[in-house]
């Protein structure tokens, strides 16, 4: 792997997201590359990886930056995990918001992203001490 760049500012072009995005089987996302551009655009942070140029992995938050962040995607590219491009996004694209009492994310149960999201300071929040419940309406 080679020298990785997270710059700021960085709204990667749809097909760029496109094949990022299939890369990791996020297909519902890629339908519609317009419609995902704007979601990055409207996000509140995004953060992208590039590896001479080439797009290999983005993190992006919503929410007010002030009381609740929401981390809404992460990904990394097949031929660059486990090298700490997922930690090193996770932590840039929170870093402006320490001071937010609630940073929030959904995933599903598969045990390597618990994993993932443990060693990033999360916590389930089914085994909480005052544990919360989560709701959901999806279509
Ligand atoms: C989850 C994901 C972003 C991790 O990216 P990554 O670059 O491989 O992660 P890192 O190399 O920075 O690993 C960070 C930590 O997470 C843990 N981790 C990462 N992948 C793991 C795996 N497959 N199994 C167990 N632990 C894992 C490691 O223990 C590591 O801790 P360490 O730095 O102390 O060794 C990446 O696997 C991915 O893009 N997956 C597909 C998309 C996805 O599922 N996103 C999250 C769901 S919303």
């Amino acid at each position: 792997m080679g020298d990785i760049e997270l710059p700021d500012h960085d709204l990667p072009a749809a097909a760029e997201l496109v094949e990022l995005y299939r890369s990791v089987g996020w297909n519902m996302y890629t339908r519609e590359p317009s419609r995902l551009q704007d979601a990055l655009r409207r996000s509140l942070r995004v953060v992208c990886a590039r590896e001479d140029g080439r797009l290999v992995g983005l993190a992006r938050v919503v929410g007010d930056g002030l009381t609740v962040v929401f981390l809404q995607d992460i990904l990394v590219a097949p031929s660059h995990r486990h090298a700490g491009l997922g930690r090193a996004l996770f932590e840039r694209v929170f870093e402006p918001y320490a001071g937010v009492r609630r940073k929030v994310l959904l995933t599903d149960e598969r045990s390597r992203q618990s994993e993932f999201y443990q060693q990033m300071g999360f916590r389930d929040i089914g085994i909480l001490e005052h544990p919360l419940r989560a709701f959901l309406k999806s279509s």
